[in-house]
């Protein structure tokens, strides 16, 4: 799809690690629609992966940001808005890590020092992201804020592990600060909690292709893909959903309201 619907807005993506990113597809899909933005990653990310690629694909500047660091983040805003010319209308939070996963540690067992490193990362980002927003008067009137989430908030994927506590908590800093933000300023903040999606993160899953056909044959239209995913953002970036919201929208061809498949 391509309608200019984001002409003349201001984005910050974060998250595009390889073409098998979720944000990587938002970014092409911001660019048809488009929008002017930045795109930022973990320094290690930017060294390990190919997001220097899509920059120069799309003709945007690539800032290096660690999450868990304030200051990263706040140059990061800085940066962001003197080279955008203003005011910032759209993010995408598209950041999960993992180390007890990527440790094999099971839920039961998990490190609590992996756990921290999780929660921070996948999680309170957001929070730090919004604050350091909120501090420097960065984002528009009406901005769009969007996270990705994952099911596993809501029902036991048990090979999910951590992370599942920490999409939860990233759904309710979506609420809690979708509160204060749209009080001051008419900015909305959503996640997308998407289908079961072949990249680096989700791949790093045990049993990630059993839980990808077991979801994709529940769910009466599918798998949500990635391209779907980025066309779904990109319309919650744009003024079509103005007034939407402190939402966990579901964007998995059905899955979240199934309950058997005859
Ligand atoms: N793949 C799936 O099945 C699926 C399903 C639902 C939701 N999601 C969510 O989508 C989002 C994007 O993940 P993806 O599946 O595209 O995988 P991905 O591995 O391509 O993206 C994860 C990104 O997080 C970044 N990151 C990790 N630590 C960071 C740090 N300290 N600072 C800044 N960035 C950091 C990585 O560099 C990477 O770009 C995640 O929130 C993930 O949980 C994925």
């Amino acid at each position: 799809m391509s309608f200019p619907i984001l002409k003349g807005k201001k984005g910050i993506i974060f998250g595009a690690l390889n073409d098998k990113s979720i944000a990587w597809h938002v970014a092409l899909a911001a660019k048809e629609a488009e929008a002017d933005f930045v795109l930022t990653n973990a320094p290690v990310s930017i060294r390990m992966g190919k997001v220097k690629e899509l920059a120069q694909a799309c003709q945007a500047q690539l800032i290096p940001c660690d999450v868990t660091k304030l200051e990263d983040i706040q140059q990061l805003f800085e940066k962001s808005r003197e080279i955008l010319g203003g005011k910032i209308d759209f993010v995408l939070h598209a950041i999960g890590m993992s180390m007890n996963i990527r440790k094999s540690k099971s839920y039961p067992e998990v490190d609590y020092n992996f756990l921290q490193q999780t929660l921070d990362i996948s999680a309170i980002s957001l929070h730090k992201i919004l604050q350091t927003a909120w501090e420097q008067d960065a984002l528009s009137e009406g901005a769009s804020i969007v996270a990705l989430s994952y099911i596993a908030a809501q029902r036991t994927f048990p090979e999910y592990n951590d992370m599942a506590d920490a999409k939860a908590l990233l759904e309710s800093i979506v609420r809690s600060f979708g509160y204060h933000y749209g009080k001051r300023n008419g900015v909305r903040i959503n996640s997308v909690s998407q289908s079961p999606t072949h990249t680096t993160a989700g791949s790093g899953i045990e049993g990630f292709n059993q839980l990808f056909d077991y979801a994709e044959k529940i769910s009466p239209i599918g798998n949500a893909d990635i391209k779907s995913c980025a066309d779904f953002c990109i319309m919650l970036f744009s003024d079509y959903t103005k007034k939407v919201t402190m939402q966990n929208l579901y964007h998995d061809g059905g899955f979240s309201s199934m309950g058997i498949v005859l």
